[in-house]
């Protein structure tokens, strides 16, 4: 998927803002402690407009690439689905991207999620999977 803009991201932030808020779930920011930039976003959201059924919860990972290869996105996935397990025990938690993202999918099989299928969704052909309890 191609970068966001200033737009984009401070849209993204204010749609954090809002999960936060309203969900009382959404994402993390990931800093670098060092120089106090902003460098992904980490953990879970709800997603109000997923086809395949209503309002469920994802877990997701974005980093600069500078931060690849490290097991953050793994260890946020980890973290993510132990407060999934305590905090939301009505919930399912699903994860979503595109088939080519052999990176992302490998996080989610580290985390134990399987592949449940294909859905279209913002204009993206994408495949998604989910953990069992
Ligand atoms: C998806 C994304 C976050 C995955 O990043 P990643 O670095 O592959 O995943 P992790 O942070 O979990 O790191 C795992 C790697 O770190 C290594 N690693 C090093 N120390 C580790 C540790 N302590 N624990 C686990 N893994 C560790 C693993 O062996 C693995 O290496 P490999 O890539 O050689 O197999 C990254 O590719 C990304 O931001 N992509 C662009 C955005 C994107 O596509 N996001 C998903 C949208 S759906």
């Amino acid at each position: 998927m191609p970068p966001h803009d200033l737009d984009a991201i401070r849209a993204q932030v204010e749609r954090f803002r809002r999960g936060w808020a309203e969900d009382g779930v959404s994402q993390w920011a990931a800093v670098d402690p060092e120089s106090e930039r902003l460098v992904g976003r980490l953990g879970m959201m709800r997603h109000h407009d997923w086809p395949v059924e209503p309002s469920p919860v994802e877990v997701g990972w974005v980093l600069d690439e500078r931060w690849w290869g490290r097991g953050l996105a793994t260890e946020a996935g980890r973290i993510s689905t132990e407060l999934w397990r305590e905090h939301l025990p009505d919930e399912r938690l699903i994860s979503i991207t595109v088939p080519e993202n052999r990176r992302s999918r490998a996080v989610m099989e580290r985390l134990g999620l399987t592949y449940r299928g294909t859905a279209h969704w913002h204009g993206y052909d994408v495949i998604w999977y989910a953990i069992d309890r």
